[in-house]
């Protein structure tokens, strides 16, 4: 039997998801949304697409959470996205709200799934869910790190001129300002870009990184980013849809890992079938680590206001 995928907010990152899902026949998809047609329109708009694109999965949209039952992974992106001169956290309130009514929903329907969220602010909304749904830290994730890892990435290959298969990156802490770009942990075929990049360019690239959501916002003026979200989101369900053991970086609940407990934060995670499988300790200098816990703090600080 084929694998289900429920997505929940058929909007940009939603829809894309649910394209990508289709186009690389890893699951049936169901796309939810609170606006009627929409979900709809889509799923079927994908459907018609798969005897064209040669894939084998079913697609569809709906308003009642009745289609997502039994789901193995439910992606979250409803909520609303930042416009220009908005920050992620400017999103709080309304995505709390949000979210806190999409995974009661979400958990009724499908009580053995895996969450992957996605809407923000990153970090506490992926709390939010950690603490309605009632899962274990295994089942509930946050994507972050994949795409802020990835937009790292691109910047490396382009400036070295270089495959985008060749470049490592790992982007660590929260999904804001104060996310943490790791340089020494960031690879060209395995040789450091610390050796290959002058220290001054490295520290632009990094930059850069931070401001990547920023960077794209001012340029549609009307939304965020979704291409790159999407397809980080989709590797994550990937690596648990087949099982792949696949590190990558996922915003996790930490019980004690790096010296922070109690709160979501970016971090290298080990994703299979259950899962969060493993969270992988890494050695920090003492400059790093200082930077993840600093924004381990910021993201404390959103939970406070929101009481999760
Ligand atoms: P969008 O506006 O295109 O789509 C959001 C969808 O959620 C809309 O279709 C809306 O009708 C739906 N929605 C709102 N309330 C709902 C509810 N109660 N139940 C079901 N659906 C509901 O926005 P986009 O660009 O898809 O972004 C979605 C979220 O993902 C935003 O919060 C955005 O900031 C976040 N995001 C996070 C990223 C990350 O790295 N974690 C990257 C990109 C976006
Ligand atoms: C981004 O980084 C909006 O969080 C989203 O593009």
């Amino acid at each position: 039997m084929r694998k289900k995928v429920s997505i929940v907010g058929a909007g940009n990152v939603g829809a894309t998801a649910a394209h990508w899902i289709a186009d690389k026949e890893l699951a049936d998809v169901v796309l939810v949304d609170v606006i009627e047609g929409v979900p709809q329109g889509k799923g079927l708009d994908l459907l018609e697409a798969m005897p064209i694109a040669k894939r084998d999965v079913h697609v569809s949209g709906s308003n009642d959470y009745a289609a997502t039952a039994n789901s193995d992974v439910v992606i979250i992106t409803a909520g609303i996205p930042r416009k220009p001169g908005m920050i992620r956290d400017d999103l709080l309130h309304t995505n709390f709200k949000i979210m806190s009514d999409v995974v009661a929903k979400v958990v009724a329907q499908s009580p053995e799934s895996i969450l992957i969220i996605v809407s923000n602010p990153l970090d506490a909304m992926a709390q939010t869910a950690y603490r309605q749904a009632g899962f274990n830290r295994e089942r509930v994730i946050g994507m972050a790190g994949v795409l802020d890892s990835a937009r790292f990435r691109a910047f490396i290959a382009e400036e070295l001129n270089v495959s985008v298969e060749n470049v490592t990156a790992f982007v660590l802490g929260g999904h804001g300002d104060t996310m943490v770009p790791l340089a020494r942990y960031s690879t060209v075929a395995g040789i450091p870009i610390t050796e290959l990049i002058a220290p001054e360019r490295v520290e632009q690239l990094v930059q850069r990184t931070r401001d990547g959501g920023a960077e794209i916002v001012k340029h549609l003026k009307t939304g965020s980013a979704f291409y790159a979200p999407s397809a980080a989101t989709v590797e994550m369900a990937e690596a648990i849809l087949k099982d792949k053991k696949k590190i990558l970086p996922c915003a996790a609940y930490l019980d004690g890992e790096y010296g922070i407990s109690g709160y979501y934060i970016g971090v290298p995670c080990k994703l299979g079938a259950a899962g969060l499988e493993q969270i992988i300790e890494i050695k920090l200098t003492a400059e790093e680590d200082a930077a993840l816990k600093k924004s381990a703090a910021a993201v404390k600080e959103l939970c406070a206001v929101i009481g999760v």
